[in-house]
């Protein structure tokens, strides 16, 4: 790991618990389970997600490096977009099981990848 600033911490933390609601949700709802419907699940996704894109945002511009400019960000950005879109589809458009456990297990994959691109800093961390 680099060095770990607040802005960092901030991220990480962030990223760690979208990840963790990522996949409860996605357990919640193949077992048809109550607490997908709690008011929380709803609403704390939205907040963990803002958070971490906004210091994502703040860290791209405390280090000087920009999606779109630098390889590794880039990679990162556009790996986000394909996270929430599964992510999405997972958890929302899929009509039957064996699609939407196909896409939560894809999402998790891109979310692995974003990890170790930004672990290295190089978009074909393998
Ligand atoms: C699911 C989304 C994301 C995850 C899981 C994630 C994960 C991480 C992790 C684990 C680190 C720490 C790396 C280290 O210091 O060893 C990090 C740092 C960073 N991330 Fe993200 N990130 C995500 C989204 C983004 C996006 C979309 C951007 C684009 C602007 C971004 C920009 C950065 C920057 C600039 C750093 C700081 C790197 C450094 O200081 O060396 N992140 N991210």
């Amino acid at each position: 790991m680099h060095c770990m600033n607040t802005l960092k911490i901030i991220h990480v933390s962030c990223a760690v618990i979208s990840y963790t609601l990522f996949f409860l949700r996605g357990i919640w709802i193949l077992n048809k389970s109550a607490i997908i419907r709690q008011r929380w699940v709803a609403i704390a996704p939205h907040i963990v997600d803002t958070l971490l894109l906004s210091s994502a945002i703040a860290l791209a511009f405390t280090i000087h490096q920009y999606p779109l400019v630098h390889a590794w960000l880039t990679a990162k950005f556009f790996a986000l977009l394909l996270y929430i879109g599964l992510g999405s589809f997972a958890l929302k458009q899929a009509k039957n099981n064996a699609s939407r456990i196909l896409a939560w297990l894809a999402a998790q994959a891109v979310f692995a990848y974003i990890v170790l691109v930004a672990i290295n800093h190089n978009p074909l961390p393998f």
